[in-house]
């Protein structure tokens, strides 16, 4: 049996990109349903990014869901770029006049998005655990969201517009037929294995470390939560990878005189894949894609959240005016947001590039890579364009 209803936009996955979203139609007035395959427990648990961009923080202040990021965010003026056995600090506030970043987990951006989705508009603001989903008729004026509930019902709802929110493997890139779509896409032959470690960093700012024996990386999560990454091989099985191995080598990968990494117990663990990938447009018809369904960047930039972010500051506007047979904005959406999203692809495949050893690569290459760095932490010009790049642009 299918029961039919009917809501302005269908919004599919509940990751940053569709549960602000829905938020954000919310305090336009505009109703709509979100629709999530997994459970809340296990989106609010999902480990990902963690570094917002200044205009990522104001535009969920603006939103008034930034409470907690508020109270728990912690601002950083710059990061280190560690190569050669030295460690150089590229101070974003002098470099960019002010800019800044917040270290605040995206799993804590979920939370405060369920949270808040659910207050506003009750538990059906939110269906969890749905499966079989379906959109349909998206070259109509009456797109629909198929899906069967959690208990079981297949629903059928129609709706004014679709946002697909699905990340890289959801379901709305691929219900647009592939001749409509062009797509970019560059495999990275390595991958990072990232911990959660409960121990205070030992750091006061991000180090993004290049070393002969790969890549690494020292983040965090709060003043006694760290987050780590290391290089590995793609394929590498995280069984081969015990907790004392993963120290040892992120040991050595950033060790310095006079400097030693704290060692705590290891509560999450597990091996990211990197890719660049675009595919454009964003919009097919009455079906607009948003965050990672439509582009993926390696997280060496720290992009990925916040372009997510980006793409549904716009998007809201558009589908508002589109409600109202406006759809001047709506047409514009995909231009404006790839702009940003080709920016933050090159950014992101920069540092990838720069900071990674290439497995196979020839001692020139590594040269070159070495040369770059030095240029970034030693011309001014270098470290701005780094610094105004990792700050992020302000949202237009
Ligand atoms: P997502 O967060 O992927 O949300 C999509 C949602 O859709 C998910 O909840 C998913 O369960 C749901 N979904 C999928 N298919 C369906 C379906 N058929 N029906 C309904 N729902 C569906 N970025 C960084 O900046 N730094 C990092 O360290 C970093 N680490 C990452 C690690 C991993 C493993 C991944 C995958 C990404 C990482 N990223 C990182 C990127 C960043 O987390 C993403 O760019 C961000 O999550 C994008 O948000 P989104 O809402 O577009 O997509
Ligand atoms: C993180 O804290 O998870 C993080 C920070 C910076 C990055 C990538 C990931 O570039």
């Amino acid at each position: 049996m299918r029961t039919r209803t009917r809501t302005q936009v269908g919004i599919v996955g509940a990751g940053p990109a569709g549960l602000l979203l829905s938020h954000l139609l919310a305090l336009r007035g505009i109703d709509s349903v979100l629709i999530e395959l997994r459970s809340r427990e296990y989106c609010e648990a999902r480990q990902r990014a963690g570094v917002l961009e200044d205009g990522s923080v104001a535009l969920l202040r603006d939103a008034g869901v930034a409470g907690r990021l508020d109270q728990q965010g912690l601002e950083h003026g710059g990061i280190y770029l560690q190569f050669s056995g030295e460690r150089h600090h590229i101070n974003f506030r002098d470099l960019t006049g002010g800019r800044s970043v917040t270290v605040y987990a995206q799993t804590e951006v979920v939370k405060d998005l369920i949270a808040r989705r659910l207050a506003d508009g009750g538990p059906g603001a939110i269906e969890f655990c749905v499966t079989d989903i379906e959109v349909t008729d998206l070259d109509t004026n009456q797109p629909a969201l198929r899906y069967t509930d959690a208990s079981g019902s297949r629903q059928e709802i129609t709706c004014d517009a679709i946002a697909g929110c699905d990340g890289f493997h959801g379901i709305c890139r691929r219900a647009i037929p592939p001749s409509a779509l062009t797509t970019w896409e560059r495999d990275y032959p390595y991958a990072w294995l990232g911990i959660l470690a409960d121990v205070p960093p030992s750091t006061d700012e991000l180090i993004y470390a290049h070393h002969a024996d790969g890549f690494a990386l020292h983040s965090l999560r709060s003043p006694t939560v760290s987050r780590l990454y290391l290089q590995v091989d793609t394929g590498e099985d995280i069984a081969a990878w015990p907790d004392d191995r993963i120290w040892a080598e992120l040991s050595r990968r950033f060790e310095l005189p006079g400097w030693t990494l704290d060692q705590g117990p290891v509560l999450d663990k597990g091996i990211t894949p990197m890719r660049s990938f675009v595919s454009a447009p964003m919009r097919y018809g009455r079906l607009f894609l948003a965050g990672d369904a439509a582009h993926i960047v390696p997280p060496t930039g720290a992009k990925g959240l916040n372009l997510a972010l980006a793409d549904v500051a716009v998007l809201a506007p558009a589908l508002d005016g589109l409600l109202h047979s406006d759809d001047k904005l709506a047409a514009a959406y995909s231009a404006r947001c790839l702009e940003r999203v080709w920016r933050s692809t090159h950014f992101s495949w920069w540092m990838t590039t720069m900071l990674h050893r290439t497995p196979g690569a020839d001692a020139m290459a590594s040269q070159l890579q070495l040369s770059q760095l030095r240029y970034v932490v030693s011309s001014r010009a270098a470290a701005t364009s780094l610094a105004e790049n990792y700050t992020g642009f302000a949202l237009h």
